[in-house]
């Protein structure tokens, strides 16, 4: 072997984008790679990018331009681009950016060795395919490498539903759900490397149906309950959700099964009838706030969270009052916020477009609300005893941080846990961005 080498990767836009760059890392092992945190001593970088908004996307190209002093002194060093600007751009990052040595797609990031391998060679290369031969076999057996308490692991990925403002279905491809042996397996071993949370990841994740081990199809929430057997395996969450998809089994496993989390991200972007039906999302408010009542049913605490475009072609300000209406009676404990950004390819983009400055001016009303609403569940928490896995020591000597059942930061003084530990904590301050707590007995 040629020496170890380094690898700094840089991960924009969604956890799947963050999985997928660990498992970048852990097939770049296999050439002799191992990964550091300064790009001033990589030998390859890899920019794992995100195309879903523009100025996501363009990022990316201010981001290599600031790599041309270090390729400068170190013509050695390999620059790639890969994630969902290189799936959607392809050859035209080369094009445009001449450091580039290689771009490879979320699809074919398993050939990463093979293509590394090529840029040696002073080739330039490209895979964008979406190949037959799936990344995650390819990957299997390559050990996960462990980051701590808490793990992403990709169960379902790609998208069929087209929302009209949406690149997702063109960078990731037609839905795929993984077999569920896999996905057990790949979980075991994680917690056997001392993960205690795993947060399954999917485009559409409550559309999985992958293959059960008896020949049938299962569903996430057969996939949870089967997960939820291994016994070191403390807490699952899932996300991202469709409203469309959430099945009767789903909502009723949130009642059922101690270790999912009572949190669920579950994006509606509009509360609008006319612009739902624009956006193709294929249902109305009154079906998602239906939704929610019966998710609320089977598990009163939930904590719910949300996504919304502001300012989507055609949205009128009675349009923009009915989400601020939407979000008023539903009651968020988070909320993610855009302005619609058009994107090329996509049905949305061709359509008559609103000006910056009606989604400017949206977007701060709608954030103004979120925040209101967020800080008041985040308030609610005061007094009360959660679960909190404690995943790292904090900024303050003796003090712990780590997340509740919530997913609120929360921040214990003088605190006896370690990493990994799950304990029982009584939350005693609610501030800007965390909680503080104490613990108390189990
Ligand atoms: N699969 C998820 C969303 C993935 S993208 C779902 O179906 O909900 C994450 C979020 O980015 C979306 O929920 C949406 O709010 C936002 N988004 C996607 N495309 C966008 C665009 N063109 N402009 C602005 N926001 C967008
Ligand atoms: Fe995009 Fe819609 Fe698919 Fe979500 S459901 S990934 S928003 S097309
Ligand atoms: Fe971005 Fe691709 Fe995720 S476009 S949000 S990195 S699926």
């Amino acid at each position: 072997m040629a020496g170890v080498r380094k690898l700094f990767i840089k991960t924009y836009g969604c956890q799947m984008n963050v999985y997928d760059s660990e498992r970048m890392a852990e097939a770049m092992s296999g050439a002799g790679y191992v990964e550091t945190d300064s790009p001033e001593e990589a030998d390859m970088i890899v920019l794992n990018t995100c195309h879903i908004r523009e100025k996501a996307s363009e990022k990316v190209y201010s981001e290599l331009g600031r790599f041309r002093d270090l390729k400068a002194q170190r013509p050695d060093l390999k620059i790639g681009v890969a994630g969902c600007v290189a799936q959607a751009e392809g050859a035209e990052i080369m094009r445009r950016q001449p450091l580039v040595d290689l771009v490879v797609g979320p699809q074919s990031y398993h050939r990463l060795p093979e293509l590394e391998a090529r840029t040696r060679k002073g080739a330039r290369a490209l895979d964008t395919d979406f190949p037959v031969d799936d990344k995650f076999d390819a990957l299997r057996g390559r050990p996960r490498a462990r980051r701590g308490p808490t793990a992403f692991l990709t169960v379902q990925e790609g998208c069929d539903k087209f929302c009209a403002f949406c690149v997702v279905p063109y960078t990731r491809g037609a839905e795929v759900s993984r077999p569920a042996a896999r996905v057990l397996e790949e979980a075991r071993d994680l917690v056997a490397r001392g993960v205690r949370e795993i947060t399954l990841l999917g485009q559409n994740v409550n559309a999985y149906h992958g293959a059960g081990p008896d020949g049938a199809g299962w569903s996430l929430a057969r996939l949870i309950r089967a997960l939820s057997e291994i016994d070191d395996l403390a807490r699952i969450r899932f996300t991202t959700s469709h409203p469309r998809d959430m099945s009767d089994d789903l909502i009723a496993a949130h009642g059922e099964c101690d270790k999912l989390m009572p949190y669920l991200h579950l994006p509606v972007q509009s509360g609008s009838d006319r612009i739902l039906k624009r956006m193709n999302r294929g249902h109305s408010a009154e079906d998602y706030i239906r939704l929610i009542g019966r998710i609320r049913a089977a598990r009163p605490d939930i904590l719910i969270s949300g996504d919304f475009i502001v300012g989507f072609p055609e949205e009128t300000e009675a349009d923009f009052q009915a989400t601020l209406d939407l979000i008023a009676e539903v009651g968020y404990g988070y909320a993610f916020s855009f302005k619609y950004s058009p994107r090329p390819g996509t049905p949305a983009a061709e359509r008559d477009q609103l000006d910056e400055q009606i989604k400017s001016e949206r977007l701060h009303r709608l954030q103004a609300l979120i925040t209101t609403q967020q800080r008041a569940a985040q308030d609610a928490m005061v007094g009360r005893h959660v679960g909190v896995l404690f995943e790292k020591p904090g900024r303050l000597a003796g003090q712990m941080v780590g997340k509740s059942d919530y997913l609120h930061a929360v921040h214990v003084a003088d605190c006896t846990a370690a990493p990994g530990e799950l304990r029982r904590i009584e939350i005693i301050e609610s501030g800007p961005n965390s909680l503080a707590g104490r613990l108390v007995a189990d």
